[in-house]
C-alpha cells in the first residue's frame, strides 16, 4: 500500500521563534493522532533553510518529518546561495522539495537542473518531492499534459529504477498556487491519472507505490474532496500550512 504524504511548504515565511510556536501548536493537534496517522500517511514540514535547526529541535520526539525547500546537486563548492545534501542531512532532513514552480518561474530553474537536483536527493538517501505543473496560459492552450509529462520525464531522468520507491511527485498547477483557485478534484484527477500512467511506463510496478500529491490552494474545506480521488495521495500545502489548526486538519484528512 502506498503511504499518503501531507507536506507543509512554508516558503519564505516564519522566523525560528515563529516556527517553534507553530510547530508546538501543530504537535498539540497531531501528536495525539500519531498512531492513526502512521497507519497510512506521513506528515512533513519544510521550513526555510535558516529555520531548520529550530524546527529540528521542535520536532524532537515527534513522528513529523523535516523537509527542505530545495537542494543543490553538487556535494560542495562555489555555489553561492545554495545548500548541499550533507548540510540538510545534518539537521535530520528526510524530504526535499525540488522543481517548485516558484523555483522554475522566479529563479529560472530548468527541467534539466530540476532533474539533477532530484537525482542528487535520491543519491543522498532522502526523498525528493518533484513538483510539476502547468501555467494558466499552458492550460488554456491545451498543453497541460504535455507540460506536466515533460517536466516529469526530465525530473526523473537521473533516478535509477531500483530507487523509484523513494520518489514523491507533487502536481501543482501554477494558476492554483496562492490564488485561492484550486483545481477541481476532477481536473486534478485527470492529471494525476496521466502521471501515474507515465510512472508505470518508467518504473513498472513500483509506480503504484509512489504518492502523487496535489498542491495549489489546498484548505481544510477542499482537502477531503481532493483526497477522495484514487490517484491523489496527499497534499503539498502553502498558505494553509502557516496556521496550526488548518494544517492539522488537512494532515488528518479522512481521520479527524
Ligand atoms: P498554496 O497552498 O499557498 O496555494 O501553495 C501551494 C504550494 O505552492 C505548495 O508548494
Amino acid at each position: 500500500m502506498r503511504k499518503k504524504l501531507f507536506a507543509a511548504n512554508w516558503k519564505m515565511n516564519l522566523t525560528p521563534a515563529e516556527a517553534r510556536a507553530l510547530l508546538a501548536a501543530i504537535r498539540a493537534a497531531l501528536d495525539p493522532l500519531a498512531a492513526k496517522l502512521a497507519r497510512d500517511r506521513e506528515v512533513m514540514v519544510a521550513p526555510a533553510f535558516p529555520v531548520l535547526p529550530a524546527a529540528a529541535q521542535a520536532l524532537a520526539g515527534s513522528s513529523l518529518a523535516l523537509g527542505a525547500q530545495n537542494m543543490h546537486f553538487e556535494e560542495k563548492g562555489a555555489f553561492t546561495g545554495e545548500v548541499s545534501a550533507a548540510m540538510l542531512r545534518a539537521f535530520g532532513v528526510s524530504h526535499v522539495i525540488v522543481g517548485h514552480s516558484e523555483r522554475r518561474h522566479l529563479f529560472l530553474e530548468s527541467d534539466e537542473m530540476v532533474g539533477k537536483r532530484a537525482a542528487a536527493v535520491v543519491a543522498a538517501q532522502m526523498v525528493p518531492i518533484l513538483c510539476v505543473g502547468e501555467t494558466a496560459d499552458e492550460r488554456d492552450h491545451g498543453h497541460t499534459l504535455a507540460v506536466v509529462l515533460r517536466q516529469l520525464q526530465a525530473g526523473l531522468a537521473g533516478i535509477p529504477a531500483e530507487q523509484a520507491r523513494r520518489v514523491v511527485i507533487a502536481y501543482e498547477p501554477v494558476w492554483a498556487i496562492g490564488t485561492g483557485r484550486t483545481a477541481t478534484p476532477e481536473q486534478a484527477a485527470i492529471v494525476h491519472g496521466a502521471i501515474r500512467d507515465a510512472l508505470r511506463d518508467r518504473f513498472a510496478a513500483a509506480a503504484d507505490d509512489l504518492p502523487i500529491l496535489y498542491g495549489g490552494s489546498v484548505t481544510p474545506d477542499n482537502v477531503d474532496s481532493l483526497m477522495a480521488k484514487p490517484d491523489i495521495d496527499g497534499a503539498l500545502v502553502g498558505g494553509a500550512s502557516l496556521k496550526a489548526d488548518s494544517f492539522a486538519r488537512i494532515a488528518a484528512s479522512g481521520i479527524a
